[in-house]
C-alpha cells in the first residue's frame, strides 16, 4: 500500500516515520522546501528523543521518502494522512486553513481510489465536511472516503506514544475504511476503538481536555494547600494511589502549555458555545490555567517593591522538559511580562536556547549553563522541570546568586533538603522556606 503523510510538523513527521518503521511504504510531503531538504539529508528538524534512531533505521530499509512533489505522491496514494496544524484563531476556534489547503490539492490530484485519514485535531463534524468538500472538487472520477485517526502523542515521548499507544482510534463510515486502517496498523499490537467520525473527533478533544482539566484541578487544590498549610505533593500522591483517579497529570505547577492543551480547551469551549451549550468545567480549566501561569510573578512582585533593573534568572523555557518547543510556554509569557517591568533577564534552557533567540533577540541574555545564568542574580524563576535543573546542587544558588531567592514553578526541590538552607524558596502548593 502506498501511504502519504501530508505535513511534516510534529504529528505528521512522527506518524510518517513510525508507520514506515512498522513496515509501510510512506512518502512524507510538505510545502516547506527547507524542511524537506533537511529531511532528505537525514536531519530531523525537531528535537524528539528516539526519533532519529528509528528514522535512520527506516531510511536504510528504503521505506520512507520526503518530497515537496505532492502531485506525484497523491496521484498514486492508496491512503493519505492529513497531519497539518490546526492552530487557534483569535476567537479560540480552530483554524482549518491548512487542512483545507491539503484537501484542495488532494481533490486536484488523486487519480485512484483513496482513503483520506485525518490525524490533525479538528472540531467535531469537520471530517464529514472535508469529505463533502473533496468529493465536490474532485478532478478525476475516483472513490474517496474520509476517516478519522486522531493522534495521542506527547512531545518528548512521541515515538513511544505512537508505537506503544494506549489505544488506536478509527472513526470510519464503512467497513472498507476500517479494513484499510487495520491493514496499515497490522503490526501495531494495540487496542483499537472503532467508531463513527464524530465520536472519533470527540475522543481526541475530550481526552486532551480531560487531562487539562485534571491539571487545573490539582493546581487549584495546590493553591488551597498553600492557604491551609497542606502539601500538594503528598496530597497528589495520596490521591494517585486510587486507580479511579490515577497518579498521572496531578503535578501542580505554573499550568499547562504546549501546542495542544491551550488550543484544544479553547476550541472545545468555542465549539460548545457554537452549539448553544457551555462546558463549564472546560471554561473553568482555561481560566484557572491563565491565572496559574502568572502566579509566581505576582508573588515576586509582592516580595520585591519593584522589578525595575533587578537581575532575574529564568531556568527552563520550553513548555515542558525533553522538547525544544516554546509554544504557549509559561516561561515565554512570564519573560514578556518581566521585560515590561524592565527587569534584566538571563535564561538557561538545555535545548530551547536557539528558539528563545528567535523570540527575544537581544532583549534577554541566553546563558550556556545554570551556573552562568544565576551568577549575581537577585532572584530565580524555574518554569520547566528539566532533570538538569532538578539535579542541580542547591548550594550553588547560595554560592552564585547575589540573593538566593527562588520561585520554583515546577516543585523541583525537596522541602526537607531546603529547610535549613540560607535561602528563600517559594513553590506551588507548599509552604515557603524563608531563611534569609
Ligand atoms: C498533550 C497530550 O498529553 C497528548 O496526548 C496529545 O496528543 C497532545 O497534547 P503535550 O502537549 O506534548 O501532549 O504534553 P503533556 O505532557 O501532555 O503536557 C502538557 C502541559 O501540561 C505541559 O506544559 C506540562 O508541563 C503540563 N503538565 C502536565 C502539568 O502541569 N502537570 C502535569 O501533571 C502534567
Amino acid at each position: 500500500m502506498n501511504l502519504v503523510v501530508a505535513g511534516t510538523g510534529y504529528v505528521g513527521l512522527v506518524t510518517g516515520i513510525c508507520l514506515a518503521y512498522k513496515g509501510n511504504n510512506v512518502a512524507c510531503i510538505d510545502i516547506d522546501e527547507d524542511k524537506i531538504n533537511c529531511l532528505q539529508k537525514g536531519m530531523i528538524p525537531i528535537y524528539e528523543p528516539g526519533l532519529e534512531e528509528i528514522f535512520m533505521n527506516t531510511r536504510i530499509k528504503g521505506k520512507l521518502n520526503f518530497s515537496t512533489d505532492y502531485v506525484n505522491a497523491y496521484k498514486n496514494a492508496d491512503a493519505i494522512f492529513i497531519g497539518v496544524g490546526t492552530p487557534e484563531k483569535h476567537d479560540g476556534s480552530a483554524n482549518l486553513k491548512y487542512v483545507y489547503e491539503v484537501c484542495d490539492k488532494i481533490a486536484d490530484t488523486v487519480e485512484k481510489d483513496c482513503l483520506i485519514i485525518v490525524k490533525s485535531t479538528v472540531p467535531i463534524g469537520t471530517n464529514d465536511k472535508i469529505e463533502k468538500y473533496i468529493l465536490k472538487n474532485l478532478k478525476h472520477k475516483v472513490n474517496i472516503e474520509v476517516a478519522s485517526n486522531p493522534e495521542f502523542l506527547s512531545q518528548g515521548t512521541a515515538v513511544k506514544d505512537t508505537i506503544n499507544a494506549k489505544r488506536i482510534v478509527f472513526g470510519v463510515k464503512s467497513s472498507r475504511a476500517e479494513m484499510i486502517l487495520r491493514e496499515i496498523y497490522r503490526k501495531f499490537d494495540l487496542p483499537i476503538v472503532v467508531t463513527d467520525l464524530k465520536s472519533a473527533e470527540m475522543i481526541k478533544y475530550a481526552s486532551n481536555d480531560f487531562l487539562a482539566l485534571k491539571i487545573s484541578f490539582i493546581n487549584e487544590i495546590a493553591n488551597l494547600c498553600e492557604l491551609v498549610g497542606a502539601n500538594i505533593e503528598d496530597v497528589a500522591k495520596g490521591m494517585g494511589y486510587d486507580t479511579r483517579i490515577g497518579g498521572k497529570f496531578l503535578k501542580a505547577g505554573v499550568g499547562y502549555g504546549g501546542s495542544c492543551f491551550p488550543k484544544d480547551t479553547k476550541a472545545l469551549h468555542w465549539l460548545a458555545c457554537d452549539n448553544g451549550y457551555e462546558i463549564k468545567t472546560i471554561k473553568a480549566a482555561i481560566e484557572v490555567n491563565e491565572l496559574q501561569r502568572y502566579k509566581l510573578l505576582k508573588l515576586a512582585r509582592e516580595r520585591f517593591s519593584t522589578l525595575n533593573n533587578i537581575e532575574i534568572s529564568v531556568l527552563g523555557a520550553t513548555f515542558k522538559p525533553n522538547t525544544d518547543d516554546l509554544r504557549e510556554s509559561p516561561a515565554v509569557d512570564n519573560i514578556k511580562k518581566l521585560l515590561l517591568c524592565n527587569a534584566k533577564i538571563s535564561v538557561y534552557d538545555p535545548v530551547g536556547g536557539e528558539n528563545l533567540k528567535k523570540v527575544f533577540k537581544d532583549d534577554i541574555n541566553i546563558a550556556s549553563s545554570i551556573d552562568e545564568c544565576i551568577k549575581n542574580s537577585e532572584l530565580v524563576f524555574i518554569f520547566t522541570e528539566w532533570d538538569e535543573i532538578k539535579n542541580y546542587n542547591i548550594d550553588n544558588y547560595i554560592k552564585y546568586m547575589r540573593t538566593p531567592i527562588i520561585f520554583d514553578g515546577r516543585n523541583c526541590y525537596d522541602l526537607k533538603i531546603l529547610k535549613d538552607k540560607r535561602l528563600e524558596y517559594y513553590s506551588i502548593g507548599r509552604q515557603p522556606v524563608i531563611n534569609l
